[in-house]
């Protein structure tokens, strides 16, 4: 297809229509329903949805043909739709949400899932995925936490690209590939008091080393689409935010795909008080480089109008529209509109055995053991287990789980009769439902009655799948008070109980986490989250999930984050009770559980890290490697993060107290150990001074090599 000639046939109305997307309701029957946000009359007429240039919401193979094939008999110019979905933790087949799949601190499975969801999206009619979200998270209490892979940079930005990869495959070229679209650009994360759509204030200090390097990778992995996010960072929307697309994205970093708006978010400038009305929403967004507005029709309504004012030009709306058609040309739409797209495919592969099996997987390596003084892992020969808890018959697929449908998922009680079908697993769900602050007496009878006959207990508590994702923040991310009233009655009852936690975001479990003896998440884990429940619970598979986001002691301390700043009066120790330090009065300063962090049915010692050199020449290319044996000193093989951290004790800007820039996950069988072995370099070493320019200063170094943000001794490098 000669795309250039096509633009060039084209009418103004038409390219407006290719900039502009609707939800598939509009395009069946004009009217918008609320799909991901709340719906607003569009004014559309035939003409324009007959012309429209991409869709978002589809669900099945066979509305997608259906609705392409109807499509490309109106629409004038024969140019295939679009259809985009967030495709964010699995399609049909649910992995655990991204805050979890980040624990694994596996690229590989990572990579695995998204192409598990590529290929069932590609089949079921789906081209493009609002995916990967790579905003950084530091406040327990958005909602939006479980979206994202958590409070590095460093980390994220590693995971954005591999999602990105496992999207697009290597060219977009393969069957199963569908284009992704990083989001929320930018910032979207640092929501005010972790309320979701709330504004965004920052120094441009934290804004390029925190916020901005995982969508730069994204966009250097080859993402095809960017979305703007809706909030206003330093007092411009990013709707309109000119510098932010224009001159920084497609500028600076050279980013020449397509850029989207959030749903309805040209209009909601008005509501941020920064425009009058949705012609001058039209005039910020395009001219800030905006090519397709989601959910509004800003365009469609004034850009003739703003064109024939000269506010905007022509060429620009010419560049939007080629952007939009080169990728409907790289993904091949213009040969076979329906790509991938097959009713058999779909019913074929989304659900398949194969895809459960990765599901399940990852459900495994996302799970963390938070504590365990001896109860887990349970017997293979224990002959009774108490499952109680509000969520102990449902599947947890969590929010954004698309196609995914909790009655195909597996609970933890259907996983534990599966995995044990001699012993006797009663059930007592239901008993409180997590939402009110009194227990049902005659329920919290009956669990403690089970408690009291099991040989031992599981409870399933933490968040419902509607208390965290879009729209979803918490002020207090405590567990509610009639879960805790029920850990204490049970544990009572019964002191062989276990917590398993769901949650799409840390929890500030306080001292809650001295009520039991054996605490663990399993974040919101998707299809296959009962039988990963099972076999981690059986030990048939070891807990080898490490956070990455730190789980505060108290909402208070929101927002939490490893790599903060030592202030001026920091305070001496995590026991120090001394006055006038940056502290709290009455909680710690320090998380629960740090960054990092993870247990396992096994223990590693760590040995010393040795450093080949303790002088590393600046500028010269040298490089000094930083060594540490880990030996597995329990008695079941385990897998270990050994995480890489610097701190730069001097600088021409205040650095943090430690920085993420490693990783190595071993496996080790009982009694093995090994040596790993890292790579420093200056890079490693090196931010964004003040001049803007990224560089290492000479001075002094600590490096970690640890299993943890918290733990591990220092080594001295000086960068001479
Ligand atoms: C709003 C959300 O902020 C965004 O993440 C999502 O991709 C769009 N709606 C479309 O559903």
């Amino acid at each position: 297809m000669d795309i250039y000639a096509l633009l060039k046939s084209m009418t103004l109305e038409e390219k407006l229509a290719q900039m502009s997307q609707y939800g598939t309701s509009v395009l069946d029957s004009g009217a918008a329903d609320d799909v991901t946000g709340p719906a607003r009359d569009l004014g559309l007429t035939a003409e324009h949805i007959a012309a429209a240039g991409s869709t978002l919401g589809s669900g099945t193979a066979e509305q997608v043909i259906a609705m392409q094939k109807a499509h490309l008999e109106k629409d004038p110019n024969k140019i295939p739709l679009l259809f985009m979905r967030d495709v964010i933790h699995g399609y049909r087949t649910i992995y655990p949400i991204p805050l979890g799949m980040g624990a694994t601190w596996d690229e590989k499975i990572v990579y695995d899932c998204c192409r598990m969801a590529a290929k069932e999206s590609a089949v079921s009619g789906i081209t493009v995925n609002f995916s990967p979200m790579v905003d950084l998270v530091r406040d327990c209490r958005w909602g939006r936490n479980m979206e994202s892979t958590g409070e590095d940079a460093w980390y994220n930005s590693r995971m954005g690209a591999v999602m990105v990869k496992g999207y697009q495959g290597d060219d977009l070229k393969g069957k199963y590939d569908i284009a992704a679209c990083v989001k929320h650009f930018a910032a979207y994360g640092a929501a005010e008091s972790g309320r979701d759509y709330n504004t965004t204030d920052m120094s441009d200090y934290t804004f390029y080393e925190h916020y901005l390097p995982a969508y730069r990778a994204a966009v250097d992995a080859g993402v095809e689409m960017v979305m703007t996010s809706f909030n206003a960072l330093n007092g411009v929307p990013c709707a309109g935010n000119q510098w932010l697309v224009n001159d920084l994205l497609r500028g600076e970093w050279g980013f020449d795909g397509v850029v989207i708006s959030d749903w309805n978010s040209f209009y909601e400038m008005i509501n941020h008080g920064f425009i009058e009305n949705s012609k001058q929403a039209a005039e910020k967004a395009v001219n800030g480089g905006t090519d397709i507005e989601m959910m509004s029709s800003t365009y469609i309504h004034h850009m003739k109008a703003l064109i024939d004012e000269g506010k905007v030009r022509k060429e620009q709306i010419d560049r939007a529209v080629l952007r939009i058609l080169r990728l409907k040309e790289k993904l091949g739409l213009f040969e076979n509109p329906l790509r991938a797209t097959s009713v058999e495919e779909e019913a074929k592969y989304c659900l398949c055995e194969e895809h459960r099996t990765l599901a399940r997987r990852a459900a495994e390596q996302a799970a963390v053991l938070l504590k365990n003084e001896g109860v887990l892992p349970l017997s293979e020969n224990i002959k009774s287990i108490a499952v109680i808890g509000p969520f102990a018959a449902c599947g947890m697929n969590g929010w954004w789980s698309c196609q995914g449908d909790t009655k195909e998922s597996v609970s933890v009680v259907d996983g534990l009769r599966a995995a044990l079908p001699h012993a006797e697993i009663t059930c007592t769900a239901g008993c409180t439902d997590g939402l009110h602050d009194s227990s049902n007496d005659t329920m919290l009878e009956k669990a403690i009655a089970a408690a009291r006959e099991a040989e031992a207990v599981i409870l399933c508590l933490g968040e419902q799948e509607g208390w965290s994702g879009e729209g979803n923040s918490r002020a207090d991310v405590g567990l509610p008070a009639a879960q805790k009233e029920l850990i204490r009655h049970v544990v009572a009852a019964n002191p062989r109980t276990a917590v398993l936690l769901f949650n799409g975001r840390p929890l500030a479990l306080g001292d809650v986490i001295n009520d039991a003896p054996a605490f663990f998440t399993m974040w919101q884990p998707g299809t296959e989250g009962g039988s990963a429940a099972a076999n981690l619970l059986l030990g048939r598979v070891n807990f080898n999930g490490h956070l990455t986001m730190s789980f505060p002691y108290h909402v208070g301390q929101a927002p939490i984050y490893y790599n903060r700043m030592n202030t001026g009066r920091p305070k001496p120790g995590d026991d120090s009770t001394m006055g006038y330090v940056s502290r709290y009065v009455d909680c710690p300063n320090a998380p629960l559980f740090p960054f990092g962090y993870g247990l396992s049915y096994t223990t590693f010692a760590y040995g010393k890290p040795i450093l080949s050199a303790n002088t590393l020449k600046k500028g010269s290319g040298e490089q000094v490697t930083l060594s540490v044996t880990v030996k597995n000193t329990g008695y079941v093989a385990g897998t270990t993060v050994v995480q890489l951290y610097i701190r730069d004790l001097v600088a021409s800007l205040v650095r943090p107290v430690r920085e993420l820039r490693g990783y190595e996950r071993i496996t080790l069988a009982p009694g093995e150990e090994r040596t790993v072995t890292f790579t420093v370099e200056e890079d490693m070493l090196a931010f964004r001074t003040e001049s803007g320019k990224i560089e290492a200063e000479t001075g002094d170094f600590h490096l970690w090599a640890a299993s943890d943000a918290a733990s591990g001794e220092p080594v001295p490098l000086t960068l001479v």
